[in-house]
């Protein structure tokens, strides 16, 4: 294998590579990132990765989950808030279905570069660059925006590094203590379905809180009680940016991303001797590997050689993203290659990027699918004998009609209404909470020996 240094994706073939018309200027936003301080250090990344072995070793489930892509118009404290208490729910309803540890990790924080399928957008007549996500250009269609601008990499920075600082408040700083478990429930999703069973389960929880405060197991005396652990991933898209936010470890003395704590490759960049696998095998932090239809038996072993050499549990999770028709073929022949090499990975379901239809105008994806797959994909691992260790998923704290479906049903003629994303259509905090508690009965099943649930239609 070549020497790894974090520069080296430079020679080689890259896709999805934005044309920044003035290159001197960004070497110098490059240069001036790479003199900033880090957002994130090695010892919290070693941590994250510790927590995915558990998952890989089948004793935790991992929660990832935020925006498709991040923009610097919602970069507001409403919205993180919003976006963490749902996270929060979820996670606490996954937790008690499973009786496991829930590993906590945001798509948030720096999920601001998106791969495009086409370099650009045709408008009545008009050909212009295409979005490829707030920190490269504007969505707004004209030159001036569309054009890539090295500064705005400097303000995805500030907005990283605040989104960041908050939900380290949110985190440790007592909001995500479990005595505010009844707090988390937002105002419009306090009407709907899931606001009850939430609160069932709410009460429940506050009530094994009290007793245990009778016992003097305290919030004070426990930090598992009154704080929690979160963590930031991307997908490292755009690598002059991670190159400049790659640092060395003083105490491992190994490279590190610093830009998120755990950073995948997308579906569209994972070449085995492209840039974006070059970039990502040198850096030591937990990897996500996008898995979609195109991927084979072979490649992927091939690239888990790449990725994880050392078979490190917790280093590489593989997020599978079929769709909910596809997903029964393909996973099981991965699964098996995977087994049969004895590759330890962590295995997370992505249902949102394999259904994506299009409907009165929008890019949509209708609810039943996305359950389908997750279904699906906990129906496959339990024919296989091995561990559905997690969800990826695009969601929101705010009540936006993108996604069709759900308890409280978002119709076609709906999705114009509060239609806010900047890139894939999002899980809204109500169809956000019904997910999280059909997975939940999923791993109670488990746990409980019960047979796995056939496919949601059968
Ligand atoms: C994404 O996660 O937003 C994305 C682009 O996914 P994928 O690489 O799986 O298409
Ligand atoms: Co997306």
């Amino acid at each position: 294998m070549t020497k790894w240094s974090p520069n080296s994706w430079r020679d080689k073939p890259i896709q999805q590579v934005p044309a920044y018309p003035d290159l001197a200027a960004l070497a110098e936003t490059e240069k001036q990132l790479a003199s900033y301080p880090p957002l994130v250090f090695a010892g919290e990344a070693r941590k994250l990765k510790k927590q995915l072995a558990a998952v890989s070793a089948g004793e935790a489930f991992m929660l990832q989950g935020g925006d498709c892509a991040e923009s610097f118009a919602e970069h507001g404290a409403d919205n993180i808030r919003d976006f963490f208490r749902v996270f929060l729910q979820m996670a606490v309803v996954l937790t008690f279905g499973g009786a496991q540890p829930v590993v906590k990790v945001g798509r948030i924080a720096g999920q601001f570069a998106k791969p495009r399928s086409s370099d650009t957008e045709t408008k009545d007549g008009v050909a212009l660059p295409s979005y490829r996500g707030d920190i490269i250009n504007g969505i707004e269609f004209n030159e001036e925006a569309r054009t890539p601008n090295p500064a705005r990499q400097r303000m995805a920075y500030r907005q990283s590094a605040a989104t960041l600082n908050l939900l380290r408040a949110f985190a440790q700083g007592g909001y995500a203590s479990l005595e505010n478990v009844h707090k988390w429930m937002l105002g419009f999703v306090s009407d709907s379905p899931q606001s009850e069973r939430y609160k069932a389960l709410a009460n429940r929880i506050t009530e094994t809180v009290d007793f245990m405060n009778a016992v003097g197991i305290t919030s004070e005396s426990h930090a598992a009680l009154r704080e929690t652990d979160f963590y930031t991933s991307h997908e490292a898209l755009l690598l002059g940016y991670e190159e400049a936010m790659t640092r060395v470890d003083s105490t491992s003395g190994d490279w590190y991303a610093t830009s998120g704590h755990m950073i995948w490759i997308g579906d569209r960049t994972r070449q085995p001797d492209h840039a974006h696998v070059e970039y990502c095998r040198g850096i030591k932090n937990p990897l996500g590997l996008k898995c979609g239809p195109s991927m084979t038996p072979d490649g992927l072993i091939k690239l888990i050689d790449l990725l994880n050499p050392e078979n490190e549990a917790g280093r590489l999770t593989l997020i599978a993203r079929f769709g909910s028709e596809a997903v029964g073929d393909h996973l099981p022949k991965l699964i098996r290659a995977v087994e049969k090499e004895g590759r330890k990975v962590v295995w997370s379901c992505d249902p949102m990027h394999g259904n994506t239809i299009t409907a009165a105008g929008y890019k949509t994806r209708p609810f039943d699918r996305i359950l389908k797959e997750v279904q699906t994909f906990f129906d496959v691992h339990a024919a296989e004998g091995t561990h559905a260790g997690g969800i990826h998923i695009e969601m929101t704290g705010k009540n936006v009609t993108e996604c069709t479906g759900g308890a409280r049903a978002v119709r076609d003629e709906d999705l114009q209404d509060r239609y806010h994303t900047h890139c894939d259509p999002r899980l809204n905090a109500d169809q956000a909470l019904e997910l999280a508690f059909l997975v939940s009965e999923l791993l109670a099943k488990k746990k409980h020996g019960q047979a796995p649930r056939q496919a949601v239609n059968a």
